[in-house]
């Protein structure tokens, strides 16, 4: 058992009220509601440059807003100085202590608190974050992943209410960064305290995450669990950073029941109604979004054996790339070019090669229907720079 067990600590909600910075005329955070329940690991995730330090400095009290309130547990610390309030903060930097052992550099908290015993608690972080036999290394006899863990020892044993994580994982290579996301998760549920952890990094969110807030140039876009940003994007920057999203644009026709009746390039497409972030009225467009995964590719001499009910459009395979649980494809389609399908390698059409005439088709329920003032491209990887996305602004903040 670690010494949070043992003192019961399962941290504190941290609540953001009207938050804001501006530097000059930077404005790098805007005004932001954030609340994080106690105990839950809350990943902010966005492009660089979204405003993800500042608004982790704010809560930690090392920056001051230009306005709003930071709560934790309740009360009101936002003229608190940073060592008066109950948060520790882990940088991508560890800046551990080069020239004390690791045991000193765990038991630094406490002895600057004036601590006389320091051996139970140290002991026990060290077992926490699996470093026990290292207790008398030097940090640069360390790996990299080695060396973060004794930063979240050094930064826990203070026990704080809440644990800031900032980009914690950016100097570690991917196959590291994978076992310490896990490691991280593993140390979190063991202590209960609360987690936020900042990162660009869409995979290592979705995984470590209860719940993501996906920022763009200053401003949350969306906040939820993983699978429902993964499954219903309120926004085309989410449905694009999160994972990849083929966005067709659609005329809507008329509904049947819950229904959407959409057109595009005279093939019918279904959404329902209760997928659909905005109203579809008959003449207007909407995007309508579907995952590579959710599509099947269906040879088209095949098209016979497709499934009633399902949505469908025709295409012509332009690439294909095998990578092992999957090939990827990207179709032409009379509708949208370049549309993105995945296929799980198990019996694999031989037939399915660049050239070949193919349809698309997928479940009407996978698909979901997002406002088409935003832009389509906004969140893609080649574009996540700051202010992808100029159109659709009342949309993101309807998705808050
Ligand atoms: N001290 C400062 N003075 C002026 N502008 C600043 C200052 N600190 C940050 N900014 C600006 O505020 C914006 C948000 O910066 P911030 O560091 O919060 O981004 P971030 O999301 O953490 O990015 P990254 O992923 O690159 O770390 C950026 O445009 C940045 O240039
Ligand atoms: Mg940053």
């Amino acid at each position: 058992m670690t010494a949070f067990a043992t003192t019961g600590s399962n941290g504190t909600d941290v609540r953001l009220t009207g938050i804001s910075k501006a530097y000059g005329d930077v404005t790098a955070v805007h005004p932001l509601d954030l609340s994080v329940p106690a105990g839950s690991f809350f990943a902010l995730l966005g492009a660089s440059g979204c405003g993800k330090t500042t608004t982790l400095r704010v809560i930690a009290g090392l920056e001051e807003p230009t306005t709003g309130t930071v709560e934790l547990g309740g009360r009101d610390v936002t003229a608190l100085p940073p060592y008066k309030r109950p948060v520790n903060t882990v940088f991508q930097s560890y800046a551990l202590f080069p020239h004390l052992d690791i045991y000193e550099n765990v038991a630094f908290g406490l002895r600057r608190r004036g601590v006389k015993s320091v051996r139970k608690q140290v002991d026990e972080m060290l077992d926490l974050v699996q470093l026990g036999d290292y207790a008398r290394r030097k940090p640069q006899q360390l790996s990299g992943g080695q060396q973060q863990r004794v930063a979240v020892a050094r930064a826990l044993i203070n026990h704080p209410d809440v644990l800031l994580l900032d980009e914690p994982l950016g100097a570690l290579d991917l196959k590291l960064r994978r076992q310490m996301q896990l490691e991280l998760k593993r140390i979190q549920t063991e202590v209960g305290i609360t987690f936020i952890h900042v990162t660009h990094d869409q995979e290592e969110a979705m995984t470590m995450a209860d719940t993501v807030a996906v920022m763009n140039a200053g401003r949350v876009e969306q906040m939820g669990a993983p699978a429902d940003l993964y499954e219903t994007p309120r926004t085309t920057f989410v449905a694009n950073f999160l994972g990849t999203s083929n966005l067709i644009t659609a005329d809507v026709v008329g509904t049947a029941g819950d229904d959407v009746l959409l057109r595009v390039s005279d093939t019918k497409l279904t959404l329902p109604g209760k997928r659909c972030t905005v109203g579809a009225r008959v003449g207007e467009k909407l995007l309508v979004g579907i995952r590579p995964e959710k599509i099947t590719l269906t040879h088209a001499d095949d098209a016979g054996t497709i499934a009633d009910g399902r949505n469908r459009l025709t295409g012509r395979i332009a690439q294909s790339s095998f990578i092992g649980v999957s090939t990827q494809y990207l179709v032409d389609s009379p509708a949208a070019s370049g549309l993105s399908v995945y296929e799980q390698n198990i019996e694999r059409d031989p037939r399915l090669v660049p050239g070949a005439d193919v349809v698309l088709h997928w479940n009407p329920d996978h698909g979901f229907g997002l406002d088409s003032a935003q832009a389509v491209s906004a969140g893609k990887p080649d574009e996540a720079g700051t202010d992808v996305v100029e159109a659709g602004t009342d949309a993101r903040e309807a998705g808050t």
